[in-house]
């Protein structure tokens, strides 16, 4: 008798369950991406709406939008320190993420993409 009830039961609960982590699994790390773009000083030339020295956000996500691999170029960006043109017309080799965690830097670019 218990185990006819509680198994429907469980079933239901398992599968809300996942229903909620798996959106989660995909995701990227919000607090953590925020945290590494702020100590590496991002912050001083990008916003995620603004124009400061550098582009938004947001524009980044549109100039790349046609890209194939978004998340492989822009890692290779951040980690080769390409030459950049500032909005001031000068021109300086980008800052690389200090990181030696290949997750860390991937988990910032996938937030710089949902922007
Ligand atoms: C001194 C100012 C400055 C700092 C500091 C800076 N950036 Fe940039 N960044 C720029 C400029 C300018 C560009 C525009 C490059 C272009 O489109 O030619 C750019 C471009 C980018 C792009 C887009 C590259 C592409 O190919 O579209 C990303 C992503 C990016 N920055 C992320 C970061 C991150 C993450 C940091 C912190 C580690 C950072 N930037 C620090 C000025 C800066």
């Amino acid at each position: 008798m218990m185990k006819t009830i509680r198994s429907p039961l469980l079933a239901i609960f398992a599968g809300s369950a996942m229903l909620l982590l798996a959106p989660a699994a995909n995701a990227f790390d919000e607090e953590a991406a925020k945290a590494l773009f702020k100590k590496n000083n991002c912050s001083k030339c990008h916003a995620p709406e603004k124009e400061k020295k550098g582009p938004s956000l947001k524009k980044i996500v549109k100039k790349n939008a046609d890209e194939a691999d978004k998340v492989a170029k822009l890692m290779k960006h951040l980690s080769s320190s390409p030459k950049v043109k500032l909005e001031d017309g000068t021109e300086e080799e980008h800052k690389m993420v200090e990181t030696k965690d290949k997750a860390e830097l991937q988990n910032l670019v996938e937030w710089i993409l949902a922007q």
